[in-house]
C-alpha cells in the first residue's frame, strides 16, 4: 500500500519513508517474537518500510525479530541499526556490525548509527563506518542523541560531511531539539529521526490533544505523529507491537493539521525558549 506515503530525502539524494517503525523492547521474550514480527510485517504491508533497531534492543533479540519480519522482502526495506558507544572504536564498529548483520540475516544495513556519544574519539567511529561503507556492509551512517555542538564536531571531521541522520528524543512534550539542533540539521540536510514520538507518561491524555483529535476525527496518537510528520526532513519511528496500534499509526499520514490546530498545540506544548536541551531515554 503506497498511497499517501511521504518521504524524506537524505543528503545523498536517496528518498526514505518518513513514517517507519521502532523496535525497542521487541525481542526480549522469545514467546512474543512471532507476534512482534507479525506487527512489523503488518506495518511493512501498510508502507512503513523503514525499520529502526539496535544491537542493544533485547540484547540482539530485536534484530532477530526484524529478520523474521523481513524474510523474503528484504530489498523493499530500509533497515536502521545502531552500535553501542563501547563498541565504537574503528575495529569495534566493524565487528559489531558483522554481528548485527548475522542477526538481521542480511548482507547490509541501510543506515548505521552511533547510539549515543561515549568516550571513543568520534574520528575512530567514523573510520569504522567508512570502512563498512567501502565494503558494502552499510549504505549510510549517522548518529543518535547528538546535540548541535556534537553534530558540528562530527561534521568538521575529515569525511564527516556525509553524516546522514541524527536520531533524537523529539515529540510534542519534548521539543528541545527545535531550539538549535533542528535548524542546524535542516541547514546541513541531515535528517532528524524523532524517537519516542508518542511520548512517555501522560502526553497522549492531554486535553488539547484530545480536542484536536476529536475535531479531525483522529486519535491523540495520530495527531502527535502528524505533528512530527509535517516537519520537513523528519523521520518518525513509533513502536507498536499491537496490530491495532500499527494501523492507527499508519493513519497519521492521512491527518492534516490546520493553523488553528498548530496554534492550539503550541499553547498546550510550548516550544523551547532560551537554550538547547536535548533529552535522552
Ligand atoms: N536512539 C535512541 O536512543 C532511542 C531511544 C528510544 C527509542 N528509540 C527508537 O524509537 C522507537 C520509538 O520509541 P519508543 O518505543 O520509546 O516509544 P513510542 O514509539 O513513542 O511509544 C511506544 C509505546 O506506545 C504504544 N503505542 C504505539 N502505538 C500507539 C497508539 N497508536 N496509541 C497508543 N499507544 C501506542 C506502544 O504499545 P504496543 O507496543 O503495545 O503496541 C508502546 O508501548 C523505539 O522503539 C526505538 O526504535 C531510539
Amino acid at each position: 500500500m503506497t498511497e499517501g506515503l511521504r518521504f524524506v530525502t537524505l543528503r545523498s539524494g536517496e528518498p526514505v519513508p518518513a513514517l517507519g517503525q521502532g523496535t525497542w523492547h521487541m525481542g526480549e521474550n522469545r514467546r512474543r517474537a512471532a507476534e512482534e514480527a507479525a506487527a512489523l510485517r503488518l506495518g511493512i504491508d501498510l508502507g512503513m518500510t523503514l525499520i529502526d533497531t539496535a544491537e542493544m534492543y533485547g540484547s540482539g533479540g530485536a534484530e532477530e525479530v526484524v529478520a523474521r519480519a523481513a524474510d523474503g522482502i528484504r530489498d523493499g526495506l530500509f533497515i536502521v541499526s545502531k552500535v553501542y558507544p563501547h563498541n565504537a572504536s574503528s575495529a569495534g564498529v566493524v565487528a559489531a556490525c558483522e554481528r548485527s548483520l548475522k542477526r538481521l540475516a542480511t548482507d547490509r544495513i541501510d543506515l548505521y548509527l552511533l547510539h549515543w556519544r561515549g568516550s571513543m574519539p568520534l574520528a575512530e567511529t567514523l573510520e569504522g563506518f567508512q570502512r563498512l561503507e567501502r565494503d558494502g556492509k552499510i549504505r549510510h551512517h549517522g548518529v543518535s542523541n547528538f546535540d548541535r555542538a556534537d553534530m558540528a564536531e562530527w561534521e568538521a571531521l575529515q569525511g564527516g560531511g556525509t553524516v546522514a541522520a541524527d536520531q533524537v528524543l523529539y515529540n510534542l512534550g519534548r521539543r528541545g531539539p527545535e531550539w538549535d539542533l533542528v535548524p542546524w540539521c535542516r541547514e546541513h540536510q541531515v535528517a532528524i529521526t524523532a524517537y519516542t514520538p508518542l511520548g512517555t507518561g501522560g502526553m497522549l491524555a492531554n486535553a488539547a490533544l484530545g480536542e484536536i483529535a476529536r475535531r479531525r476525527g483522529a486519535t491523540p496518537a495520530q495527531i502527535a505523529l502528524a505533528w512530527l510528520l509535517r516537519q520537513e526532513g523528519t523521520i518518525v519511528i513509533p513502536k507498536a507491537s499491537r496490530p491495532e496500534h500499527v494501523g492507527e499509526n499508519r493513519g497519521a499520514l492521512d491527518v492534516s493539521l490546520t493553523e488553528e490546530d498548530l496554534t492550539a498545540l503550541d499553547r498546550a506544548f510550548p516550544p523551547p525558549r532560551g537554550q538547547s536541551s536535548l533529552g535522552m531515554l
